[in-house]
């Protein structure tokens, strides 16, 4: 099947107008697998005022919505599409406009950054809860780097300088034990082969960066130096490349402010500091995770997930796209789609340009899925290597925010002040609540792919209709006001707030620690002064 194209520089961009099966997800055994594993101090968010913790809320006041758990359910199975494969077509409204297949896995590393733990096991028993002894969520690629050369040497060539990483079969990949696992910062970084390659990527950029510096005896300050510069440009694509493509400049220029001041002799160049406006996202001492970004507005990348991808020459020329997963073998570590933890399989090393846009190779381009209520056939049923009981994803996510107490959609957009026309309601004629897409295929037909409705469809429809789930509700906003190309109102200022929130509470960030700083022409990658994106990055290293 043909690869859908994308046009990034065409898309407009956000264009917003005004016993039953009790399952108790804490109590099932999701814990052995790794990515299922809860992490530190998730299981007590408390809503006191004063409390900190790696984690806490942004919407402290606003009550719990605790809906039934088999409406949940029933509204999870709405999801999921049906295993039917419409990709190919470049105006299918689950594709994406404006957003290409990359930037969902570089959402899912950068997911991996933030909540990664990189406090040592003794440390954890000790302190189940991560309320002591727990790191501030940051944009620092620990999930890379671990606690560094000296408490992590494995994962460093002998100088303690470079990152191994490993050849098989002439292939590059992530350095590996005898029986395949990655030994890796974050172990999730290989749940999937795409996030493993970016994770390897990000290894090589490393070890580039080392080798552009200039040569010093003193190994340890090379080391930090180069990490330095890693940290940084990543920041610059996590702020310049990925919130922009998923909330749009104005958000980030609404909320991040350079703050002029004056000092004697400086004539017309006035220094400034950032300033970050957060209206929602408050902190005593050290910026938290608030759970109503992570057990919620950032979940979006789930609907990002394409059902199948295009890797290099050998899928592209037998059309032989791969899965996501299959969920025919659930427990299969050979199966023939793109479930991670194991050596990659031959043929399917990535060429870049076919998830990030490159001069020249737009026609190769795959896009991401929109985000929007419909998630693909895959992740309906994920190995058991990263999730069981249960298996589907949209299921846990829902589960999970209820564990977590989150508020409704409706509740937090009220608390966020926007206007009633723009609530998803089902009173709301004009952004009106409804289970399922119901999306057409360009030629006006139905789309295959959306899964018939719900036989509970009315019923889910009068009990979500004016309270929903915060990820669903923040997933149907994109699709309703920003047509699954950008996050919508609730989800964008979130998503944004807590960007923004962390890089300017992170002391060692550029923002602080040199404000004027920005990627240099010619220098690690760098096309131009201001100019760096993933694309850049990965060209770089290949
Ligand atoms: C194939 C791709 C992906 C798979 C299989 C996957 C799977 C999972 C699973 C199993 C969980 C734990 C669910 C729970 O028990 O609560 C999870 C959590 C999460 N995912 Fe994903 N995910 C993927 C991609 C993404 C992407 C693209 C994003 C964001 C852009 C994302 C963001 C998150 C967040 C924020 C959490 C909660 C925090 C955490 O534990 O890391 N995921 N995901």
């Amino acid at each position: 099947m043909p690869v859908a194209k994308i046009n990034p520089t065409t898309s407009p961009g956000p264009s917003f107008v005004p016993p039953c099966l009790h399952v108790d997800i804490e109590a099932r055994p999701a814990a052995v697998t790794p990515h299922g594993r809860l992490p530190r101090g998730l299981e007590s968010v408390p809503r006191s005022l004063s409390f900190e913790g790696r984690f806490g809320r942004m919407f402290r006041n606003l009550p719990p919505f605790e809906p039934d758990d088999q409406d949940l359910l029933d509204l999870a199975a709405s999801m999921i599409e049906n295993d039917v494969d419409v990709e190919g077509d470049a105006n299918a409204p689950s594709n994406n406009a404006r957003v290409s297949a990359g930037f969902t896995y570089l959402g899912q590393f950068i997911d991996h950054d933030l909540t990664f733990d990189p406090t040592s096991k003794l440390q954890r028993d000790n302190d189940p809860d991560g309320l002591r002894d727990f790191r501030t969520p940051r944009f620092d690629l620990d999930s890379l780097y671990g606690r560094g050369p000296d408490d992590n040497p494995f994962l460093y060539e002998a100088d303690g300088i470079r990152f191994l990483i490993d050849t098989h079969d002439g292939e590059k990949d992530l350095p590996r034990n005898s029986i395949g696992r990655a030994l890796i910062g974050d172990p999730r970084n290989d749940e999937n082969l795409i996030v493993s390659q970016l994770d390897l990527a990000f290894l090589k950029y490393h070890n580039r960066v080392v080798a552009e510096l200039p040569p010093t005896a003193d190994g340890a300050a090379l080391f930090e130096d180069a990490r330095r510069l890693v940290r940084w440009h990543y920041q610059w694509i996590v702020l310049h490349d990925f919130l922009e493509k998923i909330v749009g400049k104005e958000v980030i220029d609404d909320i991040l402010k350079p703050e002029p001041y004056h000092v004697p002799g400086a004539g017309g160049s006035k220094p400034f500091r950032w300033k970050a406006d957060l209206k929602f996202f408050h902190w005593k001492r050290q910026p938290f995770m608030p759970v109503e970004f992570s057990g919620a507005a950032y979940r979006f990348g789930h609907s990002m997930v394409r059902r199948d991808y295009v890797l290099n020459e050998a899928t592209a020329a037998n059309g032989q796209e791969v899965p996501i997963f299959d969920p025919a073998h659930p427990n299969d570590p050979n199966a023939a789609d793109l479930r991670g933890f194991r050596r990659r399989p031959v043929n399917r090393e990535i060429e870049w340009f076919r998830f990030f846009r490159f001069a020249g190779k737009e026609k190769e381009l795959q896009p991401a899925r929109a985000i929007d209520t419909l998630l693909v056939f895959g992740l309906g049923g994920l190995p058991s290597s990263i999730a069981r009981n249960p298996s589907s994803l949209p299921t846990r996510n829902l589960l999970r925010g209820k564990a977590l107490g989150l508020p409704s959609g409706q509740a937090v957009a009220r608390a966020m002040g926007i206007a009633e026309c723009l609530i998803i309601r089902s009173d709301n004629a004009d952004h009106r609540f409804q289970v399922g897409t119901g999306y057409k295929l360009p030629t006006g037909m139905p789309d295959p792919s959306v899964p018939p409705a719900s036989p509970k469809k009315a019923h889910l429809e009068q009990t979500f209709g004016q309270e929903t789930p915060l990820w669903y509700y923040i997933l149907k906003e994109a699709e309703l006001i920003a047509k699954g190309e950008t996050l919508g109102p609730v989800g964008g200022r979130i998503v944004a707030e807590v960007f923004i929130g962390l890089l300017t509470g992170d002391g060692l960030s550029f923002l602080n620690v040199a404000p004027q700083w920005q990627p240099k022409a010619g220098q690690f990658g760098a096309p131009a002064d201001g100019k760096f994106t993933m694309a850049d990055l990965l060209r770089h290293v290949q």
